[in-house]
C-alpha cells in the first residue's frame, strides 16, 4: 500500500481527497494545524471510509516543521500539498501573512521532498494564476497575467518555485500542479463538506448560508457585465470530482508515461455558469426561494473565467460527473446537516 502525506487534510478539498485516496487503496497521513479547519472532519472521513486517519497538527510555515516532517512522518511515496491560506480579500489586508504561510509551507515541503527523496508531488494551484486571463476558455498554455491579489501572487510564485526545484533536481522526482477553477459542493454522503473557521466568501457557501438564515440576504455582485444575463461567469467544479483528479494525478506520476518533471492541469468543468444561473439551479433543485438582491460589482471580479479541461480529460483520464445542480443539492444537504 502506497503511503501519501496530505497537508491541509482537515480542510475542504484535502478531506474529500483523503476519502478518494483511501477508497483507491492509499494509506494517508495528514498534517494540518487547524488554522482554517477542525479535527471533526476526521470523524466524517472515518464514517465514509471506515479508516481513522492520523493528523499531525503542526504549522508547516514554521522552520521546525522540516524536522517534524522528517521525524514524525518519515519517508512517504508522495505528497499532496493543500495547506495554504486562501482568502483573496484577507490577502490584500495581510499580504505578509499570506507570503509567510503559503510560500513558507511550500519551501519546507520541497526541502522535505528533497531530503527524503520523495518521488511524487501534487500541488494545489488555482485559476487565479492566470490573472486577468487573455483568452477564454483558459488553457494551461495561457500566459500568466499579473496576479490580481497577494493570494494569487503566492500561487504564481509557488508554481515558479516548483518549476525551479524540479527542473534542476538530479533525482527522478516529478510533480503535477493542479489548477482548480471554482470548487464547490460537498461529498454526496453529506458527512463532510466545507466548514471553514473563517467566514465564507465564495458564492456557493454564501447561497447556502443565506438559505438557512445565517445571513439575512445575499448580493449578486454586478448585473451589468457583458455576459448572457449580466452577472459573472465562473466554472464551478464539484469537490468530489476535484478529489478524484488528485488520485488520477498520482496514478499519472506513478506511471512511466510521465516524462516531464512538472506538468500542469486545469480542473474545471469547461463550462461557464452565471451567478444568476447558479442561484436558479439552487432554487430549482432544492425547491427553495433565495433572498437575494442585485447589487454593484465587487472590486477585482472578472466578467468571465472558465477552463479548457481537455488536457486533464485526455492525459489524466479525468471524467467529472457532477453538474451545477448536484453541487447545489450536496452543498445544501451539507449546510443543513452541519448547522444542526
Ligand atoms: P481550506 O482552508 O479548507 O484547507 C486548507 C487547510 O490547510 C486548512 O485545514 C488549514 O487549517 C490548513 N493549513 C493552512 N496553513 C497551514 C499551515 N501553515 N500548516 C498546517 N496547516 C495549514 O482550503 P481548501 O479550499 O481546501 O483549499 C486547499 C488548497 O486549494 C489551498 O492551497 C487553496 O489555495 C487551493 N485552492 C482552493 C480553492 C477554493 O476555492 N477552495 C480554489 C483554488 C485553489
Ligand atoms: C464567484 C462569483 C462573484 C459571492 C475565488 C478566488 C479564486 C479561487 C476560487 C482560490 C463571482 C459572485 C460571490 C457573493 C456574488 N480560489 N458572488 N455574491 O471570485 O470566482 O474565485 O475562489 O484559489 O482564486 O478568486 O469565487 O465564489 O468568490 O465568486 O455575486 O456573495 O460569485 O462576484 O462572480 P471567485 P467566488
Amino acid at each position: 500500500m502506497k503511503k501519501i502525506l496530505v497537508t491541509g487534510g482537515a480542510g475542504y478539498i484535502g478531506s474529500h481527497t483523503i476519502v478518494d485516496l483511501i477508497q483507491n487503496n492509499y494509506q494517508v497521513i495528514s498534517v494540518d494545524s487547524y488554522l482554517n479547519s477542525s479535527e471533526d472532519v476526521f470523524e466524517g472521513i472515518a464514517k465514509i471510509t471506515g479508516v481513522s486517519v492520523k493528523n499531525i497538527p503542526i504549522d508547516l510555515a514554521a522552520t521546525e516543521s522540516l524536522n517534524f516532517l522528517k521525524e514524525q512522518v518519515g519517508k512517504v511515496d508522495g505528497v499532496i500539498h493543500f495547506a495554504a491560506l486562501k482568502s483573496v480579500e484577507e490577502s490584500v489586508l495581510k499580504p505578509l501573512s499570506y507570503y509567510q504561510n503559503n510560500l513558507g509551507s511550500l519551501l519546507h515541503i520541497l526541502k522535505y521532498i528533497e531530503e527524503m527523496a520523495i518521488p511524487h508531488f501534487i500541488f494545489s494551484s488555482s485559476c487565479t494564476v492566470y490573472g486577468e486571463a487573455t483568452e477564454l476558455p483558459v488553457t494551461e498554455d495561457t500566459v500568466f497575467s499579473p496576479a490580481t491579489s497577494p493570494y494569487g501572487r503566492t500561487k504564481q510564485i509557488s508554481e515558479y518555485m516548483i518549476q525551479d526545484f524540479y527542473q534542476n533536481s538530479n533525482w527522478d522526482l516529478k510533480a503535477i500542479s493542479l489548477r482548480y477553477f471554482n470548487p464547490a459542493g460537498a461529498h454526496p454522503s453529506h458527512l463532510i463538506g466545507e466548514s471553514p473557521a473563517n467566514p465564507a466568501q465564495n458564492l456557493v457557501p454564501v447561497i447556502t448560508e443565506t438559505a438557512i438564515g445565517k445571513r439575512k440576504s445575499m448580493t449578486v455582485y454586478g448585473t451589468d457585465y457583458p455576459t448572457r444575463d449580466g452577472s459573472c461567469i465562473r466554472d464551478y467544479v464539484h469537490v468530489s470530482d476535484l478529489a478524484r483528479a488528485h488520485t488520477l494525478a498520482l496514478h499519472k506520476l506513478e506511471s512511466t508515461k510521465n516524462t516531464r518533471p512538472v506538468d500542469f492541469f486545469n480542473l474545471g468543468m469547461g463550462q461557464g455558469v452565471t451567478v444568476l444561473e447558479a442561484i436558479q439551479a439552487f432554487e430549482k433543485v432544492n425547491k427553495l426561494k433565495l433572498n437575494y438582491i442585485l447589487g454593484p460589482r465587487r472590486l477585482g471580479d472578472l466578467p468571465a473565467v472558465y477552463a479548457d479541461n481537455s488536457k486533464a480529460i485526455a492525459l489524466l483520464g479525468w471524467k467529472p460527473i457532477y453538474n451545477i445542480e448536484h453541487i447545489m443539492k450536496d452543498a445544501w444537504e451539507w449546510e443543513k446537516l452541519s448547522t444542526k
